[in-house]
């Protein structure tokens, strides 16, 4: 489902992740309102074949790894050489392992917190220096999970990075309110996406289902207006919050 009004016309985000999934269909609901896009992801393939279906003239890709700064950089700056400035980023990259806590090879550990958490971190703090030079107010979502509020068996790391987000996210918005940047978490449940699959099957994500008191699992565009609720103006008075979006499986 996506909005037909034009929110967005004129503003520009990037989206790290934004090949796949929620990144996606995030861009997929900001394009449908206007906005001018920069998606940037490790992956080349997936990313020719996303900005394929969106508007031509309004989205450019870099490939970029979130665990570099220079990257980061580099993805604001095309936002702002392309389309004159930077309005937020949509910090959704992001992997998952699957190890129980006792064999999790440290070489693991830090490879899951380098992605999810340092690159976060490395996205929203290049964002910020663009939008302060640009000297302009905006909006950072980041992607959280409800797996930081309830841990889970098996994803010691990733637990452990989701839960780094919201004290990052939060911590940003405290540091960022007086320039006018706003910091929100969104925090989904299972959403049906590559990288719910990777770990779950048709089975197990049924079983999931059941679980849920809305009766199923999250579809991409249960997430994508959630972010850009955050992004735009109707969130104005909003920051350093965490959005939680998933049938009602956690509530807090
Ligand atoms: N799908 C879910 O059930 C779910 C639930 C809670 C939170 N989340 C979070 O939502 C975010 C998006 O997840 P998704 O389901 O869309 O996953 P996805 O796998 O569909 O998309 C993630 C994207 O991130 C990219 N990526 C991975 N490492 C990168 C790196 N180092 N630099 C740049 N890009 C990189 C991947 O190539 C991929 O395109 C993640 O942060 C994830 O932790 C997902």
């Amino acid at each position: 489902m996506t909005a037909s009004t034009n929110e967005f016309q004129g503003r520009t985000y990037v989206i790290t992740g934004g090949a796949s999934g929620l990144g996606l269909e995030s861009a997929r609901h900001l394009a449908a309102r206007g906005a001018n896009l920069v998606l940037a992801d490790v992956d080349t393939a997936l990313l020719a074949t996303a900005a394929a279906e969106l508007p031509a003239e309004r989205t450019s890709t870099i490939p970029a790894d979130v665990r570099k700064p220079a990257d980061c950089e580099a993805m604001m700056q095309l936002a702002v050489a392309r389309y004159g400035a930077l309005d937020g980023a949509v910090c959704s990259a992001g992997i998952d392992a699957v190890t129980p806590a006792l064999e999790t090879p440290v070489e693991v550990w830090q490879h899951v917190l380098d992605v999810n958490l340092t690159g976060s971190f490395l996205s929203a703090q290049a964002a910020a220096r663009a939008l302060l030079a640009g000297g302009r107010r905006g909006s950072i979502v980041t992607f959280a999970s409800g797996i930081a509020v309830r841990g889970r068996a098996g994803g010691p790391h990733y637990a452990a990075s989701k839960a780094g987000i919201v004290g990052l996210s939060k911590s940003l918005a405290l540091e960022f309110a007086r320039h006018g940047i706003r910091v929100n978490a969104v925090a989904p449940g299972i959403v049906d996406t590559p990288f719910a699959r990777k770990s779950m099957n048709d089975a197990q994500l049924a079983a999931r289902a059941g679980q849920v008191p809305l009766g199923r699992i999250g579809e991409p565009d249960d997430i994508a207006p959630v972010v850009a609720f955050l992004l735009s103006d109707a969130s104005g008075w909003m920051t350093g919050q965490t959005l939680h979006a998933n049938g009602g499986m956690l509530m807090v």
